[in-house]
Parts: C-alpha cells; structure tokens; sequence
C-alpha cells in the first residue's frame, strides 16, 4: 500500500537493444522491472542493427509498458511521473522510449523526467544498497562507455577518466567475435575464461600519459588480434579459453589499477561498479578482494540491474523528480548526451 507522500516512477528505457519498463517507488523498491530482450534478433548479425532494433521497439513498447504497471499492480493514475532514457544511445531506439513517455504524460498531465543512460546505470546501485549514498567513486564499464565518475550528489557527477577509444564492453564483444563466440561477447568470454589460464598470454596493459583515468583498449584488441593471426601464420593451435581469461585479466588489471587509485587519491570510502561489463564474474571478485585489501566499501547490482533495464532510470528518474527536474514535451533524443549536461 502506497503512503500519500510515495513518489511511483514509471521508467521507460529504449537505447539499445532491450524494451524495458520498470515501476520504482521512492527510488529504491523495484515494484516490477520488465526486459524484453532483442539479442536472438541480432545474433545472426553478430551485433547490434540499429534500423532493426528501433522497428522491435515499436512493436513491444505498449505491450512491455502494460506489463510493467500490471505486475506492480499500478494504473497509470497511480504513477507520480514518467521517467525515460534520452540519451545517449541509438537515435531511433531512443525516440520510440521518449515518444511513448511524451505520449503517456501527454495524455495523462503527469511530470516527464528524461534521464541519462549512465546516470541510470549509476543509480541500479541505489536499489539493492539501501545504504549507499553520495559521495562516491563509480566504475561505468558497459558496451558504450567506460567511465570513471565521482558521484558527488544524486544526478551531480564529476568524470575523472574515460576511454579515449573503444569501450570495456565492446573490447569483449570484438574478441568474442575474433574467437568464433558470437555476440554478445561479455557473458560469453566470462564463462570461458573459468577453463583457461589468465597468464598463459601476456597482453599489454595501456597506460595514457598524464591522464591516469583515462582508459584505452583498441591496443589490447589488436595485440589480441595479432596473437590469433600469428598463430594461424605458424599453424599453431589455439587455445580460446586462454586467450578469453588473459584478455580479461588484462582489461581487469587496468579497470582495477586505475578505479581503486582514484578512489584513494580523492580521498573517498566508497567505491561502485555499474553498466553490463560489472556483471563479470572475476570483474567482480577482483575488486571485491582489492576493496576488502584496502578497506574500501564496495557495491555492486545485481547482473540483470547491470545490465540494460529500467529500473535504474526509474531510480535515477526518482532523484531527479526530488530535484526539481521537469522535461517539456519538446524533449527529445539526444544520441551523444554527455552526463552531466541537460
Ligand atoms: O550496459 P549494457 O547492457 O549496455 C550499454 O549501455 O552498452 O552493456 C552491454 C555490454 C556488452 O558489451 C556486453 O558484452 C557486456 O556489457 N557484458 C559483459 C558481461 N555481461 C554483459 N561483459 C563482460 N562480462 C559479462 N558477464
Ligand atoms: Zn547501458
């Protein structure tokens, strides 16, 4: 039962290649959280079809909304406003999440809130650690992004690093394609890597002078690239669950090095991981060992609030409605939104 003063986000994510809509009360309680899934439909591409992704999300849109109020045991009347992923992400995956949302406030005078992907990756921490709240040090690791963000309020961010070319997650996706895994890549190279070696290859670790959060990872996936060609070269056979556990310990190594330096040089006691990359198993075990080393506190969503959902945005969308912020009904998608910007 709701209390007269609850806040009830319906959240709305379109960016990708999942349909999600999720309903959060207070920002916290994820009262339901629905994905609709297109990796089957991209799989035979070996990635993401934006034209084809934007047509699915059409199509399921309604039906995945429906669903979300339905399992919560909510009516539209019951929602206090409409959260949805504006940015960044596919232009018209994007639009058919904001055109939905526009429709619903339109038509029921409800708030509209646009929310930040990775504002909303950020926040999927909110929900399982009832306990977490700013300031703290936040690992942004997904297919599109590998950022390094204090998180100095809710919805005010400061970046420390970034990656200067591809992200963590699409590094995994491109060796997973170079080893005949398929996409998408993350998941498959974890579970492979638990029947290879992590130092049979070494693979370089990239530093960027003078800029010690940044990250780059094209160089690994070249050196990673050149070992399966030079191998193929001499007719030697290869072994794919070395190459998957080396790659990924050498793509930890840096995520670990340079998070955990941070975390210590700003001085901070709290340090979160987030995006669908943070749902690596040794991802995880390793910052949890290097936390507990040096006294840090570490959090962490679960793999399904890693990865793409609504929920996060309704948790992001809640602090932005305590905020204050409104979006018109001009809103609309803005594929490159840096955070922090509105
Ligand atoms: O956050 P996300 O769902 O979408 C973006 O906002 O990009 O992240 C998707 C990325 C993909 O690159 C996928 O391969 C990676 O997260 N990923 C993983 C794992 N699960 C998903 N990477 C490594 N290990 C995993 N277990
Ligand atoms: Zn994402």
């Amino acid at each position: 039962m709701d209390k007269r003063e609850d806040v009830l986000i319906l959240a709305i994510e379109s960016s990708c290649d999942e349909t999600a809509a999720a309903v959060v009360r207070n920002g916290r309680e994820v009262l339901s959280n629905i994905i609709s899934s297109q990796i089957a439909l991209h799989t035979v591409y070996g990635g993401v079809v934006p034209e084809i992704a934007s047509r699915r999300h059409i199509e399921k849109i309604n039906q995945v909304i429906e669903e979300a109020l339905e399992k919560a045991g909510k009516t539209l009347e019951d929602i206090t406003a409409i959260a949805v992923t504006y940015g960044p992400g596919l232009v018209g995956a994007l639009l058919v999440g904001v055109s939905a949302a526009k429709a619903i406030c339109f038509a029921t005078g409800k708030p509209l809130i646009g929310v930040h992907h990775i504002e909303g990756h950020i926040s999927a921490n909110f929900i399982e650690n009832k306990d977490l709240e700013p300031p703290f040090v936040c690992l942004v690791v997904s297919g599109g992004h590998t950022h390094l963000v204090v998180v100095k309020d809710y919805g005010t961010y400061g970046i420390l690093g970034c990656t200067r070319d591809d992200a963590a997650g699409e590094a995994f996706d491109k060796v997973a394609r170079a080893i005949g895994l398929g996409y998408p890549g993350g998941p498959k190279i974890d579970k492979l890597s638990k029947e290879g070696n992590p130092d049979a290859i070494s693979f370089p670790r990239a530093k960027i002078d003078g800029a010690s959060y940044d990250f780059s990872f094209s160089g690994l996936k070249s050196a990673v690239l050149n070992y399966l060609n030079s191998c193929e070269m001499k007719g030697i056979s290869v072994n794919n669950a070395d190459v998957a556990a080396s790659f990924q310990k050498a793509v930890i190594d840096v995520l670990v090095e340079h998070a955990l330096h941070a975390v210590k040089e700003y001085g901070f006691q709290k340090f979160a991981i987030a995006g669908g990359v943070a749902s690596n198993s040794s991802l995880r075990a390793a910052f949890e060992t290097e936390c507990a080393k040096r006294k840090i506190d570490f959090y962490y969503p679960s793999p399904v609030l890693c990865t793409d959902n609504a929920a996060m945005i309704g948790a992001a969308g809640y602090y932005e409605y305590q905020k204050g912020t409104r979006s018109g009904y001009d809103l609309n998608a803005v594929p490159n939104l840096k955070l922090g910007e509105r």
